[in-house]
Order: structure tokens, then sequence, then C-alpha cells
């Protein structure tokens, strides 16, 4: 049975209007933690312009590929591809590069060792002028934006001591390290954002 996200379905509607102007003159975008796939399986189809590459630890690959499939056998679609296994701790950062990195809800599931891999990978994988979008909850001056994003701190480190919601000054000084600059920083729902950073040249 395909993998199901509520929190995919709520959100995918407010983050694809952002990332439909963003992505307009781009070609080729990889998506790290895919997670179930419905957020690859919904922008690519709404995106038919960007060759959309899905990928995650080995263990989701099922749960993407079911997705793809179902998506494949109704819509035609073409320009997804199935997932590559990519743990940003181990990986060697790939051969090809890209002219967008699409990550959501990743950062404060990774440790924060994790996350500095991971913008040392987009860094070097990103073409010139290519687009680093992280979606997610940060905090702000070291402060929560909401007490339900307090709650899910709770719930995350409950769970595993190294999750935690990223600070927005922390993430923005890794992706300045990485040759990246932030281009904007939307306000979502549900107290989330989405950041976006540019590799200049
Ligand atoms: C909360 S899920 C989010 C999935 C999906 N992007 C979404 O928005 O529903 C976190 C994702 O991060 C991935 N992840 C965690 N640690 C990772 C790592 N070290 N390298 C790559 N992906 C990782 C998980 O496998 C999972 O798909």
């Amino acid at each position: 049975m395909k993998p199901f996200s509520q929190a995919c379905e709520n959100n995918k509607d407010a983050i694809l209007s952002v990332i439909t102007p963003l992505l307009k003159d781009k070609n080729n975008l990889l998506e790290v933690g895919s997670g179930t796939g419905q957020h690859a399986v919904y922008f690519s189809e709404r995106l038919p312009h960007i060759h959309w590459q899905t990928s995650d630890m080995k263990e989701n690959h099922e749960g993407i590929n079911l997705w793809i499939d179902d998506a494949s056998f109704q819509q035609g679609s073409k320009n997804i591809e199935r997932p590559i296994e990519i743990d940003v701790l181990n990986y060697q950062w790939l051969k090809q590069s890209y002219d967008a990195i699409y990550s959501a809800n990743t950062a404060h599931i990774m440790s924060w060792r994790a996350v500095e891999a991971f913008f040392q990978g987009v860094g070097e994988t990103l073409n010139d002028g290519g687009l680093f979008i992280l979606y997610g909850p940060f905090n702000y001056d070291g402060k929560f934006t909401s007490d339900s994003n307090e709650r899910f701190e709770q719930w995350l480190k409950e769970f595993d001591i190294e999750r935690g919601i990223r600070d927005y000054e922390a993430v923005n000084h890794l992706a300045e390290e990485n040759g990246m600059k932030l281009l904007q920083d939307y306000g979502m729902p549900a107290n989330n954002r989405i950041l976006v950073w540019k590799k200049y040249c």
C-alpha cells in the first residue's frame, strides 16, 4: 500500500504556489528526502518543464516508487525519476549537477552533523545560479515562532535527542559558507517557512 502523509496533503498547494515562479526558468531538480513521494508526484505533474529527481534513504524507495507507478499510470508522467539513494552523511555528492535542490521537513529530522553535510553537498551539487529551496519550521533569534513548534521540538527530542528545529541564523550561515546567498524567506501556513538560497557564481 502507498504510504500517505497528511502533512504533505495539507501543505502541497501552498508550497507549489511558492516554488512555481522560482522554478520557471529551471530544468532539473533534485529532491532530498522525498519521504512518501507525494510532493514529487504532485509537483512534477504541475511543473512539466522540470525534470524531478527523487531521492531518499533506501527504506523509503518502495513507497516513492508506488506513488510514481500510480502517477505514471494515470497521467503518463514522464518528468519524474525513480529515487536514487542519498544519505547526506554517506553519499559521495553526486556527479550530476542540478538547477535546483528542494527538500521539505528534513533539517529538523537530520542531526546537526547531517545538516552540515547536507549544505556542503548542496553547495557542491548546485549549478551556478541554482536554487536551494528548504521547507520546514525554523527558529529566529533562538526563539520558537509558535507554541506548537515548541511542543513539536519536545516531541522530536523525545524521539531522538539529535533532532530539533534549526535556527534560521545557523542554517543561513551554513549556506553562506557553502557559496549561497539568501534570496527569500517565505512565511508558510502552520508556522513553517520556505528558505531559498541562490548559489552565486
Ligand atoms: C519528516 S520526513 C519528510 C519527508 C517529505 N519530504 C515530506 O515533506 O513529507 C524526513 C525525511 O528526511 C529523510 N532523511 C533523514 N535523514 C536523512 C539523511 N541523513 N539523508 C537523507 N535523507 C534523510 C528521511 O528519510 C525522510 O524521508
